[in-house]
């Protein structure tokens, strides 16, 4: 189903499916470009079955792990080796067996504060990119994965949170979460999470209806707000996909 402003909805029947599904467009992608691949990953439970999904066969043999480089959309700050941090359980899923360790870009969570990691995560961005500002026509993410938040929070983006609305920082520091874990965050701006030839996000479960209804009902919440420069997939599965867009 397409809505009127080129995002797509894509349902799945259940959360394996849901795997399955975003682990054949993220290899698409993959494939796709024969040159250095950046992929963002996200953080939460629901992606967690994609990260082990193709860290294992068949997938694991057919991504070239050489040219693929993995970033994280947000990250809550504490120490890389607490169970909370968002990259920890993507390294743990699947980056620590298969990803060469130059290719796994983790957000500085032992800087002084939130606001210093950002600006380190931005300056390590900037140089992967090879400029200060973006291009429309050449994306700085092959796939940025996403996921929502019961509040329509997505990334670590916050509803009527300053970070929402900032255009001219890549990364930014969130001194308080607005659900939990009530940890500080650190987080990619909206412009920055477009920059992509595919924003993918991935919902499963009956908890997640009610937000998505609102969502897709076009209630101005951040995961709304969230577009790709390219195309913006969304991936749910039957539990979650709202009553009117049931066949
Ligand atoms: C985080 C996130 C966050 C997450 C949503 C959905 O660090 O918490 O990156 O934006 O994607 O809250 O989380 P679940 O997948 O756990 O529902």
């Amino acid at each position: 189903m397409v809505l009127n402003d080129n995002r797509k909805i894509i349902a799945v029947a259940d959360p394996v499916a849901l795997a399955k599904a975003a682990a054949e467009r993220l290899l698409a992608r993959i494939t796709d470009n024969g040159d250095r691949v950046a992929i963002c990953l996200t953080g939460g439970s629901s992606p967690k079955q994609l990260y082990e999904l193709i860290g294992n066969e068949p997938y694991r043999d057919q991504i070239p792990w050489d040219r693929v480089h993995w970033f994280i959309g947000d990250e809550r700050f504490v120490p890389a080796t607490d169970s909370l941090n968002n990259m920890r359980m993507a390294r743990q899923a699947f980056l620590n067996g298969c990803a060469p360790l130059v290719n796994i870009h983790p957000m500085a969570t032992n800087a002084a504060d939130p606001d210093e990691a950002a600006r380190r995560y931005e300056a390590e961005l900037k140089s992967f990119y090879g400029a200060d500002s973006l291009d429309c026509a050449r994306p700085l993410f092959d796939v940025v994965l996403m996921g929502v938040g019961p509040d329509g929070h997505t990334a670590s983006l916050f509803p009527g949170y300053p970070a929402l609305t900032e255009t001219e920082r890549w990364v930014v520091g969130v001194p308080q979460a607005h659900v939990e874990p009530f940890v500080p965050r650190v987080t990619l701006t909206l412009p920055v999470l477009g920059s992509c030839r595919e924003m993918l996000f991935e919902v499963g479960g009956a908890d997640k209806r009610a937000i998505l209804t609102r969502v897709l009902a076009g209630e101005d919440l951040p995961a709304g707000r969230a577009v790709s420069v390219g195309e913006t997939t969304w991936l749910v599965d039957r539990a979650a996909l709202p009553e009117n867009f049931r066949e």
